[in-house]
């Protein structure tokens, strides 16, 4: 009785989808869906509880071994960010052997169900080095191009891929309201219309190659009080689903294979143990059939002691749970709340059913060790390119006084922190959760390094005094940061998150103009920086947001001119703390939503 019931909800669940999706013909008669439905069930009729709920449970690397996959019947195991199976600098094939011996052990589980490998490839595959770092989401929100965003989705899957890895927990589809979250750089913007354009074609991108996307952090984590990571949420529903909900409706019209879960609460009520959201909206008004992934030990913030917790969030609708190091007495704990009553059978059939069916969607059953050769996919020239296009097209001109395109007969001289360093260009979740702090990073080139190599050959130089020099470019910039570490009050150029180093730029940005130079200001940060009045220090400026490793040949290209400024603003870019206090006011605004300037419009 409790099959057929778990089978009609499945149909049901597949119903419902084929609705959301625009344009679908035979979505329903598809002798493929009844085939998913049936293998579904013929997987969960043989299994045990204990497979079932090991199943359900994703382990950190560095706290499982191979063994314990075998016995716990492990569905997933992750990297968290710079979780590298033995050091920074690991090869795509050391990867790839460290999944594959996951692997291995699972298919010699007593389900022998394969498991599904997660990482956060948030621009390119960033855990890895020598992976192209693409720019953050913050640039490709600027930008605003589907198809270039469709060719990156693909080329990090191949990225991906080339290591053996399935699962990619990206994107965040955060519609980031309030520019002090640490975690703005992470969304494309703050309006919900650019997600519109942007969320589906990225999806398919990244699902290419049979690799798993995430649309991440459902729902509303952009819209904490104060931009306060993991915060509260205190808005109506009907807002919510105003701003937050647009991209998830994009998402799984495109396929999405999994949403994960946000750390925030709404009005006070942690997302993790909020039925309404995950299971009314998401799984049953909106059709979504993959896997609900909870957050990084997100369910300990539950109420209650952990059988609870982890009841609360399974009921909730939560198929798979994140539990880097506990995984093994919640393996425990969910068997005795099945036992008690605390958790339903349907329920685990639910989540286990989901589980198995992206598995076997994604070919797992088929070709569990499946692989991309990873010197035609990984790092390629051909990425490079790409990511060296989309930064270009990212950059934001925000002032310019006759300035560009420059000459190369110029001698340039070239200051700041950010001006030699492609750490900094590159932000959080770049070879370690927090970012790379080092200014080579294993792949990319500099600014500098960038001007320098392009004026090889031409009368102008890189020199190293300001007298010396026609041209003064001045780079400031945020320190790398990830989450809540990113979180500040002040996001401004000389405080917050930013270099302490920028004031001493600035300096000789001031000295540069009093000595008559020309004068150009650029600003790498996760989003826009208050300005005060620095901009009259410069002839020109512009922002460049996280443009990853490629960022500094693609400044240059659109110095010279070889390729056009063609960014426009994601997000409104406050004049002052007042935009914070006040709201958006002509005002308060310095810079609107779409503002960029373009070289000829002079
Ligand atoms: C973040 C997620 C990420 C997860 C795994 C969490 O702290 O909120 O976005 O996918 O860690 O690394």
């Amino acid at each position: 009785m409790k099959k057929l019931l778990f089978l009609i909800l499945l149909i049901g669940v597949m119903f419902l989808q084929s609705c959301t999706k625009e344009n679908t013909d035979d979505h329903i008669d598809d002798p493929m869906e009844s085939d998913e439905v049936l293998f579904v069930q013929s997987e969960l009729d043989r299994m045990s509880l204990s497979e079932k709920v090991g199943q359900m449970l994703q382990a950190e690397r560095a706290s499982i071994t191979p063994e314990e996959v075998k016995t716990y019947n492990i569905g997933s195991i992750l990297s968290g960010g710079g979780s590298h199976p033995f050091a920074f600098d690991d090869s795509p094939d050391d990867w790839a052997d460290m999944v594959s011996q996951f692997q291995q052990a699972a298919l010699a589980s007593s389900s022998g169900i394969p498991l599904l490998y997660g990482v956060d490839a948030v621009h390119g595959h960033n855990n890895v080095y020598g992976a192209t770092i693409f720019p953050h989401n913050i640039n490709l929100g600027m930008a605003g191009d589907a198809e270039l965003i469709r060719r990156i989705g693909e080329a990090t899957a191949k990225e991906v891929k080339s290591t053996g890895i399935h699962w990619n927990f990206s994107p965040a589809v955060s519609v980031a309201q309030d520019i002090r979250w640490g975690r703005t750089y992470e969304s494309f913007g703050e309006d919900p219309m650019i997600h519109d354009r942007l969320v589906g074609a990225f999806i398919e991108g990244l699902q290419t190659h049979d690799v798993i996307a995430t649309a991440k952090h459902f729902i509303a984590d952009g819209g904490t009080m104060n931009g306060t990571d993991q915060g509260d949420v205190l808005q109506s529903k009907a807002m919510i689903r105003a701003i937050h909900l647009p991209p998830y409706v994009k998402a799984i019209e495109a396929g999405v294979g999994s949403i994960m879960i946000s750390f925030s609460s709404i009005n006070g009520l942690k997302m993790h143990g909020n039925s309404y959201w995950i299971t009314d909206v998401l799984k049953e008004e909106l059709g979504f059939d993959g896997i609900v992934l909870s957050d990084w030990n997100a369910t300990f913030q539950l109420p209650g002691d952990f059988r609870t917790q982890l009841s609360t969030a399974i009921n909730a609708g939560i198929d798979m749970l994140m539990l880097p190091t506990d995984w093994k007495s919640a393996h425990e704990e969910i068997i005795t709340a099945v036992n008690t009553g605390m958790i339903d059978d349907e329920r685990i059939d639910d989540a286990v059913g989901r589980i198995i069916l992206i598995k076997m969607r994604n070919g797992l059953y088929d070709n569990p060790f499946d692989r991309l050769d990873p010197s035609t996919n990984f790092g390629t020239l051909e990425h490079q390119l790409l990511a060296r296009e989309a930064a270009s097209k990212s950059f934001v001109l925000l002032k310019d006084q006759d300035v560009f395109p420059l000459s190369k007969g110029d001698d340039i001289y070239i200051t700041g922190p950010g001006s030699d360093h492609v750490g900094v260009l590159s932000g959080g979740w770049t070879t370690y959760w927090q970012g790379n702090t080092n200014a080579e990073i294993g792949t990319g080139s500099s600014i500098k390094d960038a001007l320098v190599n392009r004026l090889t050959s031409s009368p102008g130089t890189v020199v190293d005094t300001i007298s010396g020099a026609e041209i003064v470019i001045v780079v400031m910039n945020e320190v790398p940061y990830a989450e809540g570490f990113g979180d500040t009050s002040d996001p401004s150029i000389f405080g917050g998150l930013s270099d302490p180093a920028n004031q001493a730029a600035y300096n000789e940005a001031v000295a540069a103009k009093a000595l008559g130079k020309t004068v150009i200001g650029v600003l790498s940060s996760g989003r826009p920086l208050i300005l005060g009045d620095v901009l009259e220090s410069f002839d020109a400026f512009v922002a460049i947001f996280l443009p990853g490793s490629e960022g500094g040949e693609a400044l240059v290209d659109n110095l010279y001119g070889d390729a056009p400024f063609r960014g426009t603003l994601s997000f409104s870019w406050p004049a002052s703390l007042d935009y914070f206090t006040l709201g958006p006011s002509e005002a308060t605004i310095l810079f609107p939503l779409g503002y960029g300037l373009k070289v000829d419009d002079e």
